[in-house]
């Protein structure tokens, strides 16, 4: 992605070698400060950054200046030495004066958590829409960033000086820059979204069940979707391998179509530039008629995550009431005691079920609990067709599951079960 004035010493490439050093402020504590590092080290490594050294600091006093203690930049700078790297990548949100800072101490790049997050967000963009949302939030990012000395911007803008007014500083500037290009953007992805919406409502007359998957990135979502799908979307151990979502139609149990979602995979400390860039990306998710929430069972914050996961659902405006499964997956990596105490727990919930995404165990009975909610306050109708009424036959077939057909001289009686509203709807054809 490239952005007009994007800072070029800030760039990130590919091949990077880089220090990760985690702040633990004390708020984290509920989280395992190793899977912390690693799943760091994932989002790094989804940007295609080496990481060589993963460093986790307890800081007591956060200093304004540069957050960690003056011995612990000093640690952070030794790291970089000893393994020869670019990059710091500080697992936290910086202010850009502990950025600077920090770039000074430890004679690297810093980048923190929100800026890497872009980054992947950046590279995994797939559609216009994805790609205008995700310049969009680094815009914004950047404009809070535009702290550094005028000199320094000026430099590598090189010819944009001119478009600054008189007596105007060169931030003020770059500032003025940034927000048309926000703005611009804005406009673009307005006309994009209102195209999505005109399918949607095309869909919309063919009211087929939305499942959206939803869950921490590396959950399983992309393995399980192929699964249910039997389709090859990228399921990598990349945190992020998926951005835009995936639609998929698949046949369930007792129902003939239901559009399937894929989605990105959630993380804690979503940016918030992103999660209000993506509402319009998640949107299938909003308006899901399910939620399918793939959880890590094995993963030691699994509830945690859970909890992150909520959290961004509500920020981007799902209702509570929209029916949720929980999809406890892994269930491969646990051992048999961990495994027998999951599964009792999962048995006494209504809205779990255990499963191993990869080896498929599980699947077939998550796919009738699926259905089966999907089903629910389905109701057995006897509909009364003109034989000839082959129009009439096909959406009932499509809208409801027909249990038996008896031909009544030139009348065929149908036996459906399906949702009251469907029914509603077919009598008022
Ligand atoms: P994001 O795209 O980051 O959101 O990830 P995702 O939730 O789509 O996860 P994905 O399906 O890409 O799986 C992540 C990793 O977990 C891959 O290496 C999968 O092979 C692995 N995985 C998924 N399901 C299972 C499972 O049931 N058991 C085991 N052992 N590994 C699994």
């Amino acid at each position: 992605m490239s952005v007009f004035n994007r800072d070029a010493e800030n760039e990130v490439t590919r091949g990077a070698r880089a220090v990760i050093a985690l702040p633990d402020l004390g708020r984290e504590s509920r989280r395992d400060p190793g899977a912390r590092l690693d799943e760091a080290a994932g989002l790094a490594e989804a940007i295609g950054v080496a990481v060589e050294e993963k460093l986790h600091f307890r800081i007591r006093a956060p200093r304004p200046a540069t957050l960690f203690g003056p011995g612990q930049v000093q640690q952070i700078a030794d790291a970089v030495i000893q393994a020869e790297a670019e990059l710091v990548i500080v697992d936290a949100a910086i202010t850009p004066v502990q950025q600077k800072n920090l770039e000074d101490g430890t004679k690297a790049k810093v980048i923190d958590r929100t800026g890497l997050i872009l980054e992947i967000f950046g590279e995994r963009a797939a559609t216009a829409e994805g790609r205008l949302q995700v310049e969009l939030a680094h815009l914004d990012y950047q404009a809070g960033r535009l702290v550094r000395s005028w000199t320094h911007l000026e430099r590598q803008r090189g010819g944009f000086g001119f478009l600054g007014g008189p007596g105007e500083t060169q931030i003020e500037a770059d500032r003025r820059l940034i927000r048309d290009r926000m703005a611009k953007l804005r406009r673009e992805l307005d006309q994009v979204s209102r195209t999505r919406s005109i399918h949607r409502e095309r869909r919309q007359r063919a009211p087929w069940p939305v499942v959206a998957l939803v869950g921490y990135t590396n959950a399983g979502k992309s393995t399980l979707f192929n699964r249910l799908t039997g389709s090859d979307v990228m399921a990598e151990d990349l945190l992020f391998a998926t951005l835009d979502p995936t639609l998929r139609q698949i046949g369930l149990p007792g129902i003939d179509k239901v559009i399937l979602s894929d989605t990105v995979g959630f993380v804690s400390d979503l940016p918030t530039q992103l999660v209000a860039a993506f509402k319009a990306t998640l949107e299938e998710v909003v308006s899901a008629d399910l939620l399918l929430h793939v959880r890590d069972i094995a993963h030691p914050d699994s509830e945690a995550q859970r909890a992150d996961v909520e959290a961004v659902l509500k920020e981007i405006g799902v209702a509570e009431t929209t029916p949720r499964i929980e999809a406890w997956n892994k269930l491969d990596l646990l051992g048999e005691e961990e495994k027998a105490a999951v599964r009792a727990e999962a048995a006494r919930r209504e809205d779990v079920v255990t499963l191993s995404a990869l080896s498929g165990e599980g699947v077939g009975a998550l796919q009738a609990h699926v259905a089966a909610r999907l089903t629910a306050g389905h109701q057995r109708y006897t509909i009364a067709l003109d034989a000839a009424d082959g129009a009439g036959a096909a959406w009932l077939h499509q809208h409801g599951e027909v249990l038996d057909q008896r031909v009544e001289g030139d009348r065929i009686d149908y036996e459906v079960r399906m949702a009251r509203a469907d029914y509603e709807r077919f009598l008022s054809r």
